[in-house]
């Protein structure tokens, strides 16, 4: 039987770091088993905030495709592509840009918070408008059955679905109605305990050398409340327990528990354990990460073959397209 089609990307805003592995990315792995996974760098969307300083944009989109092949997906069984490098994306934008309101993009709930926190920036544009004008076209494109991401996408999600029946009610039935696939919720915070993110400079790289790691963990922020080793701790507002219940077995993690609690054990002790099972549990990427960086030909040759797949697929669609709307 054939797998169903799902779509999703990442915005090459810099390396992959955990909140990327914990949020999107271990979930596409588990989904590449399932579904036909079409994976991209939305490079285009990068742009739409981004439009100033496009000087690592090639860097990032590279190292990206790196580290989502040394966290484990697979380029035998996804599709890894590059959106600019599949114009069919920005022509049905184009025409997608025709038939969306214009209440529907200033009501989106994404673009009002992101033009809120964006102080500095001038996102006043045209294209940061459009943002889901363009992830529609991404995901229609390929005529997917779904979309996995975080929970921050589902409006997007929301307005592709809007953008497919609009359009198939204005012209032909060509879309299918793409189904949101949410990502399970992840735990990891950044050192400082909020939203890992670059721009919050609290993030834990997967291409982080070991003693930077450790460096990182070392200034974590623990249980608020806990100011000195004999007050007892709160494991579950820590964010350091947050890691080790990912990194570290059952049993540890119970005596951790307990040791927390009753002031037995201190933030300092603790956390040098966790440094030390998370680079336990990153050196096996760190490597391959080091090995297909001395291979670039091989990743590149990878990112060509999906190119081709993706656009010989997206052509197909927009022969379609452009008959339905008669253009
Ligand atoms: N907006 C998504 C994000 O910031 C990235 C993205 C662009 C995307 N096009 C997409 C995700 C299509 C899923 C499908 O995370
Ligand atoms: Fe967190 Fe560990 Fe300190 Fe408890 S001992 S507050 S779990 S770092």
């Amino acid at each position: 039987m054939k797998k169903k089609r799902i779509v999703s990307g990442m915005r090459p805003t810099g390396r992959i770091h955990l909140g990327h592995i914990h949020g999107a990315i271990s979930n596409w792995i588990r989904l590449q088993e399932e579904y036909d996974c079409f994976y991209f760098i939305a490079d285009w969307h990068a742009l739409t905030s981004d439009y100033a300083d496009t000087k690592d944009l090639k860097t990032y989109i590279y190292e990206i495709i790196v580290d989502w092949i040394a966290s484990g997906l697979d380029p035998e069984k996804a599709t890894f592509f590059i959106q600019s490098s599949i114009k069919e994306h920005a022509e049905l934008h184009l025409l997608f840009s025709m038939i969306t309101p214009l209440p529907w993009l200033e009501r989106n709930p994404t673009y009002k918070e992101q033009l809120k926190e964006m102080g500095q920036k001038d996102l006043y544009t045209y294209g940061f408008l459009g943002y889901p004008v363009l992830q529609a076209a991404d995901i229609l494109v390929y005529k997917a059955y779904g979309v996995p991401v975080g929970e921050d996408q589902a409006p997007h999600v929301e307005m592709t679905r809007e953008i497919a029946r609009r359009f198939n009610h204005l012209y032909k039935e060509v879309f299918p109605v793409p189904e949101l696939i949410l990502a399970p919720k992840s735990k990891i915070l950044g050192i400082d305990r909020r939203k890992m993110s670059k721009s919050y400079n609290n993030a834990i790289y997967i291409s982080d050398p070991p003693d930077e790691i450790t460096e990182k963990v070392s200034q974590m922020i623990t249980d608020p409340q806990r100011k000195r080793k004999t007050d007892p701790g709160d494991p579950q507002i820590c964010n350091v327990y947050s890691y080790h219940e990912i990194y570290t077995d059952k049993e540890t993690i119970k005596q951790i528990e307990s040791d927390c609690k009753t002031a037995g054990i201190g933030c300092v002790e603790c956390k040098r354990l966790m440094a030390r099972n998370l680079n336990k549990a990153i050196e096996p990427l760190r490597e391959k990460r080091e090995k297909l960086l001395s291979n670039m030909d091989y990743v590149k040759d990878i990112i060509e073959e999906g190119n081709k797949r993706a656009r010989n697929t997206a052509q197909i669609t927009m022969e379609e397209v452009r008959e339905a709307v008669r253009i």
